[in-house]
């Protein structure tokens, strides 16, 4: 029997915060050429959000931050870490983490940013654990927030139907009662990077070297490899971190894996064997959020009572990097 890890890492309070504007497909029907039809049977998503020029990544975290804390029943002077998972800061530095702590007026709490795509979210749940089962931390904000319209190519049709804007968080502390991260599995895999990417304009091509080549500032990616690979490596992860946590699947009660395509979805349980409907989705609601994705799934079936306490939720998510993540969640 595998040892069982004794995290006590508990979510005590979950936010969200969505862009009013929604981006229906039929919208998309008038900038590329695509239909509803299509993107409706290919992904799922019926629609997204996106963001206003005011709701920048740091004012979507700072939103679901809120949220979390008065959730948690927390102040922000109360949180001896700030977390932020996100592909789409406001500014390479200061990090969002920094931003959003300045506006929850969490001075002087260390904060900082931390990128693994769409696995970022979990990422930051693994770290978050590792200080807590130190005890460097004790009250930890972890946001995962991302304005993927802003870096989105509108005239490409394989890409600019898929993603959408938004923020999560979740609050994170030890407790004595609860069991927690069960098991938890993560990954990189640097050489297969090319397949999905964002490059970053503002780290080339400057002063004494030559402009460099021409290269698209936006989301690239090679979608047919990504979805194969994306199935593969959550169906993976999400056995090792069963195996080391000492679960069947018939304990799981939940699975909320990253939100890309719903088609996505269906494969991964179809491939671990895992009843449909105790899966959670929304991706037809926001599309693609990449480091929003899980803690806006987490904060909206917290709400509609899919979880119960002591329930055994697999979290798992694959994305840019690439990476993946999963982790068993005692609720
Ligand atoms: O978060 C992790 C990152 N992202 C993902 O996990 C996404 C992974 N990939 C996917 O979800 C899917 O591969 C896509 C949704 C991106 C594409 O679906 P697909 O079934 O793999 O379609 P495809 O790329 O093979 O394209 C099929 C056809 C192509 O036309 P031809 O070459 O067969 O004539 C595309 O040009 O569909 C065409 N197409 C579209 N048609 C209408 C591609 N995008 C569109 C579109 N509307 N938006």
């Amino acid at each position: 029997m595998p040892s069982r890890p004794d995290s006590g890492l508990k979510v005590v309070g979950t936010g969200v915060y969505l862009p009013a504007r929604v981006l229906t497909n039929a919208d998309l029907e008038k900038l590329v050429d695509t239909s509803d039809e299509w993107i409706m049977t290919r992904t799922g998503i019926k629609e997204r959000r996106i963001a206003s020029e005011q709701e920048t990544s740091t004012f979507m975290g700072v939103a679901a931050a809120k949220q979390a804390l008065a959730n948690a029943k927390l102040k922000a002077t109360d949180l001896d870490l700030i977390l932020t998972a996100t592909v789409t800061p406001d500014s390479m530095f200061p990090s969002s983490a920094c931003r959003i702590s300045a506006e929850l007026g969490a001075t002087g709490c260390p904060a900082f940013d931390l990128q693994a795509a769409c696995s970022g979210f979990l990422y930051g749940l693994i770290v978050a654990d590792q200080f807590l089962k130190t005890g460097a931390a004790k009250n930890i904000l972890l946001v995962g927030t991302e304005r993927l319209s802003s870096v989105v190519d509108w005239r490409d049709r394989n890409t600019c139907v898929l993603f959408g804007d938004g923020a999560g968080a979740v609050v994170v502390r030890r407790e004595p009662d609860s069991r927690g991260l069960l098991a938890t599995d993560w990954g990189a895999d640097g050489a297969s990077s090319e397949l999905l990417h964002l490059n970053n304009p503002m780290a080339r091509g400057k002063a004494i070297a030559p402009p460099a080549p021409a290269s698209p500032d936006c989301i690239v990616m090679a979608g047919k490899e990504i979805f194969k690979q994306a199935v593969t490596a959550m169906a993976d992860s999400a056995r090792r971190s069963m195996d080391k946590a000492g679960v069947r699947l018939e304990d799981i009660t939940c699975v909320i894996s990253h939100q890309a395509n719903i088609r996505i979805i269906d494969a991964l349980v179809e491939k671990l064997k895992f009843p449909r409907e105790r899966c959670f989705a929304n991706v037809h609601r926001y599309g693609n959020m990449s480091a929003a994705c899980i803690p806006v799934a987490l904060h909206e079936a917290a709400s509609e009572r899919k979880l119960q306490q002591s329930d055994k939720i697999l979290l798992v998510a694959f994305g840019g990097g690439l990476t993946w993540a999963s982790a068993i969640l005692e609720w």
